[in-house]
């Protein structure tokens, strides 16, 4: 190139990022990590969630007053729809519901990543992906800009398209098995293994293929056959799992649709997606660690499937009829009375049966009578990830009176009373015990240790989400409450009264 020869102007798309755009989506960026930070603790998650919305607006803002929009009536439309939508199912969800909003919500992510990476595709000049083939003459240079994609680029829009479908049609599967459209049984496919890893193989090989080919004609076969192959392995890798591991599905489905967007980010030169998409990547897949360690249960298992074939969603039957001692809300009123220290440790029984307000009003009586109360909480308690936590704090429990397992696992041996409400699992000493139980290694309250249990359920058949039989039940010191964890707790706190 001859050192003279004038500069050419690159088009808008491709030029370097606004140093003000660059800064607005780092403050959005920080925000972001600041809710992330927010929402680890009950006390900080209304902080956090609110440095979320004020994150989101400034990336949204930004890139509205940024680019030249085609129709912003179109696009303020489509927010307020969405945003109206969005607003009316929040408020009418049932706490007990909430994995199966997620499930559904990210599907959209998934979709949203998908049609982008084929909107790229087929405008890639309005996205600025088109390389600059720059022909060098003698006295000029003609710069023709409708050469092609880069392969960097197609690579990019590949891996967003594939892991944007994945993340749709996995995130249906997991809405309709946790919402009881689907059985939650594992569906299992004969030679799934090597059907799932094939589809894998050939999805990273028209990728490649994808990034290598030019020309539309060429590139069409390979971006369509990997959006099928992606949707379909979603499909594939879901139906094997059971009910019982949907949670830590939907929170790895949460991190695919992070790494979605994140590559969509890198396809459309756009930091916040980049950072974003990081950020909601790598924390559903902490999340998802931390839920199969507290559930012993290790991450490849739970991805290749079949666990919970027996009962899931609690709908095994116990099996063995032992003798157990049952009382009355009555019974357990002047026990509790007596007591120094309550233990209390819900679970998903609290959560159907909304009873945490109850029980918080029962906590207050025995506290004015002189008891110690404390709640237990195990980290896969309930059906999400810190479900128990928010159904105390919305019925205001203090969050100094709220101890993790690890906290609190000691002090059972000087507790008076384990007050079990709608727990199962998370006590079931079988954990502890028995090599042959789908929860062996679980980490449990030693609830054993305590000088009574007392135990809220509604009968003796049904079970808890692994579907195995509780020898807490058969205790010479528990003491069985059968009845809803709501109206049980209100006649204990009637009696008290
Ligand atoms: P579960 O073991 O599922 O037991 C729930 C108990 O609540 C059952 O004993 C059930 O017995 C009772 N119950 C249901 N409705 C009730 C009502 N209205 N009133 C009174 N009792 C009621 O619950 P858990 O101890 O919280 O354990 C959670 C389970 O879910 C674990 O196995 C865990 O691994 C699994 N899991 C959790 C997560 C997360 S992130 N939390 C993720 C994946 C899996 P009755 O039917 O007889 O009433």
């Amino acid at each position: 190139m001859p050192p003279d020869s004038p500069p050419v102007p690159l088009p808008e798309a491709v030029q370097a990022v606004d140093p003000i755009v660059a800064l607005a989506y780092l403050v959005a960026g920080v925000f972001f990590i600041l809710a992330l930070r927010g929402l680890s603790s009950p006390a900080t998650s209304r902080r956090g969630n609110r440095f979320g919305m004020a994150g989101m607006l400034i990336a949204v803002v930004t890139t509205l007053v940024t680019h030249d929009l085609a129709n912003i009536v179109e696009i303020a439309i489509a927010i307020g729809l969405g945003g109206l939508i969005g607003f009316v199912i929040a408020r009418r969800i049932a706490m007990t519901s909430m994995p199966e909003l997620v499930a559904g919500f990210h599907s959209l992510v998934g979709l949203a990543a998908v049609l982008v990476g084929w909107a790229a595709y087929l405008n890639p000049g309005a996205f600025g992906l088109l390389v600059p083939d720059v022909i060098t003459t003698l006295d000029e240079r003609v710069v023709d800009y409708t050469t092609a994609i880069s392969p960097v680029s197609k690579i990019e829009m590949g891996l967003g398209i594939a892991i944007g479908a994945i993340t749709f049609s996995g995130s249906v599967i997991a809405f309709l098995k946790l919402s009881g459209k689907m059985s939650g049984s594992p569906i299992l496919l004969p030679a799934r293994h090597i059907i799932n890893l094939g589809t894998l193989a050939a999805i990273i090989v028209l990728t490649a293929l994808f990034a290598l080919a030019t020309g539309p004609a060429e590139t069409l076969p390979y971006i369509i056959a990997l959006t099928v192959l992606a949707f379909a392995i979603g499909f594939l890798l879901i139906i094997p799992i059971g009910g019982a591991d949907m949670p830590v599905v939907v929170s790895m489905l949460n991190s695919y649709s992070g790494w979605a967007a994140a590559a969509m980010g890198f396809t459309l030169g756009n930091t916040a997606m980049i950072i974003t998409g990081a950020l909601v990547g790598s924390s559903g897949a902490i999340l998802s660690y931390i839920m199969c360690r507290a559930m012993n249960r290790s991450f490849i298992s739970v991805i290749a499937g079949g666990f919970g074939a027996d009962a899931s969603a609690g709908g095994g039957e116990a099996k063995e009829q032992r003798p157990y001692k049952q009382g009355s809300a009555a019974d357990a009123a002047f026990m509790l009375e007596q007591a120094e220290k309550v233990i209390i440790i819900p679970g998903y029984g609290m959560a159907v049966a909304q009873a945490q307000h109850a029980l918080r009003e029962m906590a207050d009586l025995l506290e004015e009578k002189g008891v110690e109360v404390k709640y237990a909480i195990h980290p896969v308690a309930g059906r999400m990830p810190g479900h128990m936590n928010v159904l105390l704090a919305e019925a205001s429990v203090e969050y100094d009176k709220v101890f993790e397992l690890e906290d609190i696992n000691s002090e059972f041996a000087q507790a008076d009373v384990a007050f079990i409400i709608g727990a199962n699992d998370v006590v079931n000493p079988a954990a502890k015990t028995d090599k042959s139980s789908p929860i062996y290694g679980m980490p449990v309250f030693d609830v054993d240790k305590a000088k009574q249990v007392f135990f809220i359920k509604r009968s003796m058949g049904g079970v808890g989400y692994a579907g195995v039989d509780n020898g807490v039940f058969y205790m010479d010191q528990t003491m069985m409450l059968l009845s809803d964890a709501k109206k049980m707790v209100e006649e204990i706190v009637k009696a008290l009264d």
